[in-house]
């Protein structure tokens, strides 16, 4: 079951990415001057990431399993309209970041404050529907068969390149977290 680990490793890298951009959106509504560009990179490559690389594999593995059990095409439909709903909210986000950082625009502090948390709650409250409700729901349904021929239909994504678990960028970026977090 390569593929399902995988995808329950991303979530987990997500997850602690979202986790730590969270209390930045609280010190930052609490007044802490943030960091603009570390928040930014957090925002470009969580939503890059997860609308480019994570979420179309999703779909491919959701799109195999249509039309097994109402109840799991109930949900796998609210799963694909949700990366929709998220690629816009990221999209959105990156363009008033960037409007931030490159004085191209005046967005009010405090509507920044609710897109960033927005977008860590909403990006959250995905992974976490999915782990608890729609991946439980596949596993059971799947049998090994199906495992052999999704493995074969999405390889595996994580070559040193793009893969999430491996990526030098990932780390940096965990990395460059930690190191704001004991700044303060
Ligand atoms: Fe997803
Ligand atoms: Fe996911």
């Amino acid at each position: 079951m390569t593929i399902m680990k995988e995808l329950h490793q991303e979530h987990r890298n997500l997850k602690r990415l979202l986790e730590m951009l969270e209390r930045k959106v609280e010190r930052f509504r609490a007044g802490t001057h943030p960091n603009f560009q570390l928040m930014s990179d957090v925002v470009s490559y969580v939503g890059g990431y997860a609308d480019t690389q994570h979420h179309p594999r999703e779909d491919r593995m959701l799109a195999y399993f249509q039309g097994r059990d109402t109840e799991l095409d109930n949900m796998m439909k609210a799963c694909e309209d949700e990366h929709a709903e998220l690629k816009q909210l990221s999209t959105h986000l990156n363009d008033s970041i960037d409007g931030v950082l490159h004085d191209a625009a005046v967005v009010p502090l405090d509507s920044l404050i609710d897109a960033l948390a927005e977008f860590v709650q909403r990006e959250s409250e995905h992974l976490d529907f999915e782990e608890s409700k729609l991946f439980p729901k596949i596993e059971a349904i799947a049998g090994d068969k199906d495992w052999t021929t999704l493995e074969q239909e999405l390889p595996s994504p994580t070559d040193p390149l793009f893969g999430l678990k491996q990526s030098d960028e990932y780390r940096d970026l965990y990395q460059a977290l930690v190191d704001d977090e004991r700044v303060g």
